[in-house]
């Protein structure tokens, strides 16, 4: 198989309560539900992209346990290149405990266990996989430096380069914003990476301008219900979101990035590309849990188109 979708990234399992609330600091709640599915941003991505329509390999790294087993098992079932999903002795795979509360807002701890194993000699073993690559799609729970090793190596092979900058805890590495195609960050990373606030589209424009001061290509940002703000050169554009009633918001941005990431790959223009991520991620939003609520591509085409 040729992958013309290259994701470098995470794989964990899911550990999901649903509860009325998030709990409090020191509070012991009663959850309402408990189910385990496979997730991980990169993995989620993964599965995005490969439902939706794109030749995918995974680049990732699990522990040598069960759910290693499991999370490797679930990509292979939707046909995504495993070769360089890698098995390291002497740690867990990648978890995250995950509360859903009644409004479908959820909160995450995630361990991340073998994903801390991939290292830029991992991804760099599996060169002729990025060669081969159109898109190369990273986000970051796995190192620092496998994620910077990965950008600039995308850079130079020529490839788009997709950075999903989640989770966010700070600016990024100002080296690192050349080699980006595509940032693509929800409203509290575009805050993170800015230290500006972001929670409406006035607010995501003035952070994307500054992102694209740093250098950064083209900035999209997802901000749920209120749709995304494109920006790129001195321009911007919104795309509302698709109106859906949601249930769980879980891996709602690993679904636009997965699903814009296969419609590039195609061919898509950028307009259509961040459309057709808009409405797989809306659909996300109606199901339960990561993978398992990741739309195919019938049913994105079944969608009326905007
Ligand atoms: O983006 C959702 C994902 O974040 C979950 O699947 C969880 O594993 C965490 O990585």
């Amino acid at each position: 198989m040729h992958a013309n979708v290259v994701v470098v990234g995470s794989l964990n399992m899911d550990l999901v309560t649903r509860a009325q609330r998030l709990p409090q600091a020191g509070e012991t709640l009663a959850g309402e539900s408990f189910f385990t599915v496979p997730g991980g941003k990169g993995a989620n991505q993964a599965v995005a992209a490969a439902r939706l329509g794109a030749q995918v390999a995974m680049i990732g790294c699990v522990g040598a346990d069960a759910y290693g087993q499991q999370l490797r098992q679930a990509l292979l079932d939707e046909g995504i290149d495993c070769q360089a999903v890698d098995s390291a002795s002497g740690v867990s795979s990648g978890v995250a405990l995950i509360v859903v509360d009644a409004s479908s807002q959820n909160a995450i701890v995630i361990v991340a266990g073998g994903n801390g194993q991939l290292t830029p000699a991992s991804v760099q073993r599996f060169d002729a996989l990025l060669q081969q690559a159109q898109v190369i799609v990273c986000q970051l729970e796995v190192p620092t430096d496998t994620v910077a090793y990965t950008l600039a190596r995308g850079r130079a092979l020529g490839k788009t380069v997709i950075l999903n900058p989640a989770p966010a805890t700070g600016p990024l590495p100002a080296e690192w914003y050349a080699a980006i195609d595509y940032l693509i960050p929800n409203e509290s990373e575009a805050a993170a990476l800015t230290g500006l606030p972001v929670n409406d589209l006035q607010t995501a424009k003035v952070a994307a301008t500054r992102l694209l001061g740093l250098g950064v290509g083209k900035v999209i940002v997802t901000l749920g219900a209120q749709g995304a703000v494109f920006a790129a050169g001195k321009g911007f554009e919104h795309f509302p979101a698709p109106v859906v009633q949601p249930l769980d918001t879980t891996a709602a941005g690993d679904t636009f990035v997965g699903g814009f990431a296969a419609a590039l790959a195609r061919g898509e223009d950028l307009r259509a590309a961040i459309a057709f991520g808009q409405r797989a991620a809306a659909i996300s939003v109606t199901r339960e849990g990561a993978q398992p609520s990741i739309p195919y591509l019938h049913e994105v085409q079944a969608v009326v188109t905007r």
